[in-house]
């Protein structure tokens, strides 16, 4: 680089070298319900490094505006790419829904068109083929995963003739968040909400839990739903798909390091995080906090 000097120099080298050596794979959500995806990612593909983000500080996205939720989960990639991650999970229905696209036709290209990010929502969708018989398919979600109709687009592209039924579950984050997920009060949310998705359809026979947050809940939707209903959580659905997806993309697998690793950031105070991950995981876990 004999036209760049001393600083300069120095700036692209390591530019040019962090962007191309191998890095984490980032699991990002707004806050603790990632940590079902990155469970059942790190269970599948134990072998890889990870960085989990949680902006807790501004969770929940649920009721946030496309725009605002777009933005945040922008950043949040960034930051990730920052750390050196190549490819990055968004473990959340909410951003997949409102910012996916988004940041992979406008903004990856811009950023580096050989970074991906990729959603929940797709590989979900795909599996529903095996389970349904009746193609009458019933989503809970947050207020903006139901409005902004990811689900039913999807479906309606991917199975033409299947019907979907949605139902917004406005209460079941701040629920979880707050660990009453195996509250009493608890129940008269799901049942609530459950019965209004099932009034919709009689022939409902499978639901998505299209929430990360939701995987928590699972024991209490599937008391509510009539026998026979079918109950999906996304974590194990995720994970297959990311396993299948680096096996035919070698190129990506060989730029995500391997040495088994997680690394768990949030935006709020890393002690307030350590604790409630312990809601969502096996293991302890030691956040760092930062700021978008
Ligand atoms: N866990 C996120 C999802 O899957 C949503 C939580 C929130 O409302 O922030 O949609």
């Amino acid at each position: 680089m004999p036209y760049l000097k001393g600083g300069t120099a120095l700036i692209f080298y390591l530019m040019t070298t962090l962007s191309s050596s191998p890095g984490p794979i980032g699991v990002f959500d707004s806050g603790y319900g990632g940590l079902t995806i990155l469970d059942e990612i790190r269970r599948k593909l134990p072998q890889y490094d990870y960085i989990y983000l949680g902006d807790n500080a501004r969770a929940p996205y649920g009721t946030r505006s496309f725009d605002i939720v777009y933005r945040f989960t922008l950043e949040a990639v960034n930051y990730l790419f920052s750390q050196g991650c190549h490819l990055v999970i968004l473990g959340c229905n909410t951003a997949s829904a409102k910012a996916l696209r988004t940041i992979q036709q406008n903004d990856l290209p811009a950023i580096d068109p050989a970074r991906r990010v990729l959603g929940v929502i797709r590989p979900t969708v795909e599996k529903i083929g095996e389970i349904t018989s009746t193609g009458n398919i019933g989503i809970v979600g947050t207020p903006g995963t139901v409005r902004s109709r990811s689900y039913d687009m999807e479906i309606e592209k991917l199975y033409p003739g299947f019907r979907t039924y949605s139902q917004a579950c406005p209460m079941w984050v701040p629920l979880v968040e707050n660990g009453e997920a195996q509250g009493d009060g608890t129940d008269y949310f799901v049942k609530r909400d459950v019965e209004a998705l099932m009034s919709k359809h009689p022939a409902i026979d499978t639901v998505i839990l299209g929430c990360t947050h939701y995987p928590l809940l699972k024991d209490k939707v599937e008391k509510y739903v009539p026998e026979g209903v079918k109950v999906l959580s996304q974590g194990a659905i995720v994970a297959d798909s990311l396993a299948d997806y680096l096996d035919r993309h070698k190129e990506m697998a060989a730029r995500c390091s391997k040495n088994a690793t997680c690394r768990y950031l949030t935006t709020e105070s890393s002690d307030k995080f350590s604790e409630s991950a312990s809601l969502f995981l096996s293991e302890p876990v030691e956040a760092t906090s930062i700021s978008l």
